[in-house]
């Protein structure tokens, strides 16, 4: 081995134990250095607070510390300008960090590193940059649900189908079908906020993953990062990333319930349905078609589910079959979980705009509101109230549905003896019930399409909202 091979071995933070120089392919397989890069920030934070807790403990001298963090805040500088240079032989963010500390201050540097290993410097770093995105994704989706609740305020009174199999199955309010939306976008931050609180417990002490001899002080530690509480058990430390895993499992059922928000907007926009209208600004032409304005913001959010879903799958296949401790394998965890974060934010902050350009065509919903026996269930709970067992007035309503058909009359069509004729129970209230307004205002249950329910939810989210009514 040359001097100049000896030199580069050594080069290496771990480099004592080696005698060759590592492939150049080796290096370029193993660097992790070009995506796990943007935790520098949450790293330099960490090691901050490490290494006030290594001279808290009289493990570094303070002004060895004093150096230390001076030398990070620099490092922290230099990347932020884009001056700082990355370099893959050190394999990730950890390394690069340490190593250019070392450049930069001399022998305190090689102290950082005391009582520490990458095992919990990553699980530390991953969790505090997470956590903090985490908080971003619940602004985000509180903007979504502000969207809809606008809109909810905005259409109070529209009367559109809602539909089962989707077909047109019973008229509802546009305001109470737009307030699913922030039901559903409501258990997404219940989701994140309830992941957010297990996930905030401190993983740096378990060292490689049997603890340390070192006097360290983690409760410190937690205490300077905001973490109410420190891992319990080193190896279950080293080796976790349910944090992940379930910041996956989260992102994907907010991308799969945009993606079910996208189809919608994708078929209203079409000519079959034609219920809404989407601002130019929002749509994209076709190369070809001079005609074509394509609804290509909804395409994209319903195709990005496959790859956020994708993300999830990977990191438990990743896990899967993974003994304790630490293995390599979960470097591989951190390409999932930014590609998934991106997407989902992205997707959020486009659909809060995207809602802000969508323009319902009311005439057009009362028109598919009407007729097509939306109102027959309505005619079947009439005869309910007049004591008829409900099975009896499915029949009965369900052969005058039959006989409408055969007619091509829509039940308001119907004169009142006519329908008499059916059930001699049937008297002069029942238009009440067949037209859309009485239909819809009778759904008075807790949680139902009636004009008072729909007014009392919106007034409830917008306070929740902070939206001033
Ligand atoms: N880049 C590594 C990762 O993301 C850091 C931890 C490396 N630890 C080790 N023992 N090689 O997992």
């Amino acid at each position: 081995m040359s001097d100049q091979q000896q030199k580069n071995a050594s080069a290496k933070l771990w480099g004592g134990r080696f005698s060759e120089t590592t492939a150049a392919s080796v290096e370029d397989f193993t660097a992790s250095i070009h995506y796990d890069a943007r935790l520098y920030r949450h790293d330099i934070i960490g090691s901050k607070v490490h290494a006030r807790m290594l001279a808290k403990q009289g493990l570094i001298s303070d002004e060895e510390c004093a150096a230390i963090l001076k030398g990070l805040d620099g490092i922290r500088a230099e990347i932020e300008s884009g001056r700082f240079e990355f370099r893959r032989e050190l394999e990730d963010i950890h390394m690069n960090i340490e190593k250019a500390l070392t450049d930069r201050i001399g022998a305190p540097g090689e102290k950082l590193h005391t009582a520490r290993s990458r095992n919990d410097q990553v699980a530390l770093d991953l969790r505090l940059y997470l956590r903090e995105e985490g908080e971003a994704l619940l602004e985000l989706l509180e903007a979504v649900q502000r969207g809809f609740a606008v809109l909810a305020r905005r259409y109070l009174g529209t009367v559109m189908p809602g539909y089962t199999h989707l077909q047109r199955a019973q008229p509802v309010l546009l305001s109470h079908h737009l307030l699913a939306y922030v039901e559903m976008f409501g258990r997404d931050r219940d989701r994140f906020a309830d992941w957010l609180k297990r996930m905030n417990v401190l993983p740096l002490g378990a060292a490689a993953m049997a603890g340390t001899g070192l006097p360290i002080d983690r409760e410190f530690v937690a205490r300077e990062l905001g973490f109410p509480a420190v891992s319990a058990n080193s190896m279950d430390t080293a080796a976790d990333r349910d944090f992940a895993l379930e910041f996956l499992f989260c992102a994907s059922v907010t991308q799969l319930h945009l993606s079910r928000l996208a189809e919608e907007l994708v078929l209203w926009a079409g000519k079959e349905f034609d219920f809404i209208e989407i601002g130019d600004r929002y749509c994209t032409g076709s190369s070809i078609m001079p005609q074509k304005k394509n609804p290509d913001i909804p395409e994209l959010i319903r195709g990005k589910s496959g790859r956020v879903t994708g993300a999830l799958m990977s990191l438990m296949m990743t896990l899967k079959g993974l003994p304790m401790t630490y293995n390599r394998d979960l470097q591989e965890d951190k390409e999932p979980v930014f590609d998934a974060l991106d997407t989902v934010k992205a997707s959020l902050a486009i659909t809060a705009e995207l809602l802000e350009n969508v323009r319902f065509r009311t005439e057009r919903l009362r028109e598919a509101a009407t007729g097509g026996f939306m109102t027959a269930t309505d005619l079947a709970d009439y005869l309910v109230r007049k004591n008829m067992p409900f099975r009896q007035a499915h029949g009965v309503v369900g052969r005058i549905v039959a006989h409408c058909q055969e007619k091509g009359m829509e039940l308001t069509d119907m004169e009142l003896e006519e329908l008499r004729q059916f059930s001699d129970t049937i008297a002069e209230d029942v238009m009440d019930v067949l037209t859309v307004e009485g239909s819809v205002n009778s759904r008075v249950s807790a949680g139902g399409t009636a004009g008072v329910r729909v007014e009392e939810a919106l007034a409830r989210i917008e306070q929740q909202l902070g939206i001033a009514g």
